[in-house]
């Protein structure tokens, strides 16, 4: 294992319903650092670049759609493992299947509406900090 940095964002079914700070007291209490943080708001064409990887999915244009239904939070995360941990504390993709204190499980709506993302592997990690952060925004 190793130190590692992930991307998480915030979706805009949580920010909307103001659970910024409980799950970023998740993931605190997890141990992950949060080393970078912004609000914003995406356009419909930054959504669909950014989840590109899913294109040829039924679930894309909902997913786009919901990412500009309102301010996203896009942060860096680091710690031991942080790919890994970040995953396990978000829960599965499903809320209706997360493990109970999982980021999805408490505050998922749906699997359209789940709340958050993070990266899948260091290679997408690498790719989507550098989607949403310059080196010099972050903290360490
Ligand atoms: P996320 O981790 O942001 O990655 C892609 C998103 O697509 C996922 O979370 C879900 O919100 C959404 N999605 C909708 N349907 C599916 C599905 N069947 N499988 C995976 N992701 C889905």
């Amino acid at each position: 294992m190793s130190i590692q940095r992930t991307l998480s964002i915030i979706k805009p079914d949580a920010t909307r319903r103001n659970l910024i700070g409980k799950i970023n007291a998740k993931i605190e209490d997890a141990g992950l650092s949060i080393i970078a943080q912004k609000m914003l708001c995406v356009t419909q064409a930054q959504a669909k670049a950014f989840y590109q990887v899913h294109a040829e999915r039924s679930f894309y244009e909902d997913l786009c759609n919901n990412m500009v239904k309102g301010p996203i939070v896009a942060q860096v995360l680091e710690g031991e493992d942080a790919i890994h941990l970040y995953r396990t504390i978000m829960g599965a993709t499903n809320p209706s299947n997360a493990e109970p204190g999982t980021i999805r499980h408490d505050f998922g709506e749906s699997i359209d509406l789940n709340s958050v993302h993070g990266s899948d592997a260091p290679e997408t990690a690498a790719q989507e900090i550098s989607f949403f952060f310059s080196l010099i925004e972050l903290c360490k």
